[in-house]
């Protein structure tokens, strides 16, 4: 086997450290689920549901998302430029200051250090060491892409490059404090503004972590897969240039009906609809791509994950856009609804595609066959059902929930109090710990595939 190029040496570090994260993510989150029917399990501060909360969130956003991201966005990097990484040793401090990172932010949030701004709870000294670790990204980034040696830019390296540059500008403008001492800070904006500001922050964390990377994932390792090129290289830019125009536009939608100005909240509404058409222009390019080939999704186990996890992204940027009319709003807000809403974003097409782009990419890193695909097969329905049931519970709840809270009697006053609500919701959120622990079985069995393909899987011939 031929010795590995920077990129794939350090994508396989990235690789293996975002399957950890996963697990540690899960395990945690599987415990929040618990305690929302059985609150004795908050029994010290250290594991109390408001502090395990942010280390599930930021576990799977950051250590999970973001490591899935970093090891494919290196490995396509050299794939897609035809030139290995131009600073081989910064990639290999980025593998280490990244797990470093995410094990104190672990640390600090248990230890209920938290600025309160969602998706940015890290205090200051933490954030200063995630902007070094993100302008190391970009550098080799930069460099690989100027010293490329294939002329064009495939559509993923588009994608890699709009994350790389709108992470760095919202992190650092949403995160701008003054310190008080090495565990405190305040924002540097206030009331509104502040809002305003981490909102625009928070739907873009979600926009240029949870879509735009993994769309070049997408858009690189599914047409690999299956041997077929991608059905249009120009609805791919279209969609491209349309999508990351007007994400920066629509942070608002999350401040519907709030004491921010009325016309801030419209724009935000107006581009979220807009979104419908470029997010749907990738999902279109997707199923049109395997056109004539649809027998792929038996006879080609990576092909389902794919389109399942394209499928789920399709229905979630139609979920997203609705949600946020204001008649809606008004009602599925503050309820399970939106959990729903996120775990089918999350656990359907974030985890879809990176599990995905990791049974096609580890193999080659490894240099050796995938060990199973039968428990490919398996970890993929696990994963799917455990998916389905979390997420359509939690639409059942929030309805009922939105329902409840709103009911009024013939004087006027409220027929349900909130104790009432809540009780009302055990039954949903027990059945949501069962699709948990269905989930995150899946992600076991996908965890042993690859560590047997890493360690013991045939040699690829
Ligand atoms: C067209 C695209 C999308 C639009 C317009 C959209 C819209 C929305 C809206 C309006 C909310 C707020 C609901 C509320 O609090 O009442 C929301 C929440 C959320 N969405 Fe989406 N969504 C989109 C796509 C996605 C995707 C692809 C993901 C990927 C996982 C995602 C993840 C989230 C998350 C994590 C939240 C919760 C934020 C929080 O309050 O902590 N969304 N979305
Ligand atoms: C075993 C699977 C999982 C379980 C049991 C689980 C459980 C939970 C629970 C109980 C909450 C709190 C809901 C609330 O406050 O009412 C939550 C929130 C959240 N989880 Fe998960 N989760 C799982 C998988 C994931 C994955 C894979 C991701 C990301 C890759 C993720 C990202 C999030 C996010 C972003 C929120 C915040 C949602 C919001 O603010 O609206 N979760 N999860």
């Amino acid at each position: 086997m031929k010795s590995p190029t920077p990129g794939e040496s350090v994508a396989k570090g990235f690789a293996f450290s975002s399957i950890f994260w996963l697990i540690i993510g899960l395990v945690v989150g599987l415990y929040l689920a618990l305690e929302m029917f059985l609150p004795q399990l908050n029994f010290a501060p250290w594991i109390a549901f408001g502090r395990l909360r942010v280390v599930h969130t930021n576990g799977l956003a950051f250590g999970f998302g973001l490591g899935g991201i970093f090891a494919c966005s290196y490995y396509m990097l050299e794939k897609l430029t035809r030139k290995e990484l131009v600073f081989p040793k910064l990639a290999k401090f980025h593998l280490y200051l990244f797990n470093v990172a995410i094990l104190l932010a672990a640390i600090s949030l248990f230890a209920g250090m938290n600025t309160s701004k969602e998706y940015a709870e890290l205090e200051w000294p933490l954030d200063v060491v995630v902007v070094i670790m993100w302008v190391i990204f970009a550098v080799n980034v930069f460099a690989t892409l100027i010293k490329r040696r294939e002329k064009q830019m495939y559509i993923s390296l588009w994608y890699i490059l709009a994350m790389t540059v709108t992470v760095a500008i919202l992190y650092i403008v949403n995160n701008l404090e003054v310190p008080v001492n090495l565990f405190k800070s305040y924002s540097a904006y206030a009331g509104v503004n502040d809002a305003n500001v981490q909102w625009w922050y928070g739907h873009n964390a979600v926009g240029f972590v949870f879509t735009v990377p993994i769309l070049a994932m997408f858009y690189y390792f599914f047409p690999k897969s299956i041997g077929i090129p991608i059905y249009s290289h120009r609805l791919s830019i279209v969609s491209f240039w349309s999508l990351v125009f007007a994400y920066l536009w629509t942070g608002a939608h999350h401040l519907m009906l709030t004491p921010l100005p009325e016309w801030i909240q419209t724009v935000g509404l107006a581009f979220s609809i807009f979104l419908i058409a470029p997010s749907w222009g990738s999902v279109i390019n997707g199923y049109y791509t395997l056109r004539g080939n649809w027998d792929k999704m038996r006879t080609n186990y990576l092909t389902k994950f794919f389109i399942l996890g394209i499928t789920f992204y399709g229905l979630q940027t139609i979920q997203g856009p609705t949600q946020a009319l204001r008649s809606l709003t008004s009602f599925f807000h503050y309820t399970d609804w939106v959990v729903g809403h996120v775990h089918m974003g999350t656990m359907g097409w974030v985890t879809m595609t990176i599990m995905a782009s990791f049974y096609y990419l580890i193999p080659k890193l490894a240099g050796r066959e995938l060990y199973s695909e039968k428990l490919a097969n398996q970890s993929f329905w696990l994963v799917l059902i455990g998916q389905l049931l979390y997420t359509v519970t939690m639409w059942i709840a929030g309805i009922m929930q939105g329902a409840m809270w709103k009911a009024t009697n013939p004087d006027g006053s409220l027929t349900y109090s909130f104790v009432n609500v809540v009780a009302a919701m055990y039954p949903y959120w027990k059945i949501r710990f069962v699709g948990g622990v269905v989930y995150l079985a899946g992600i076991l069995v996908f965890l042993y595939n690859m560590v047997k393909t890493a360690s013991s899987g045939s040699q690829a011939a």
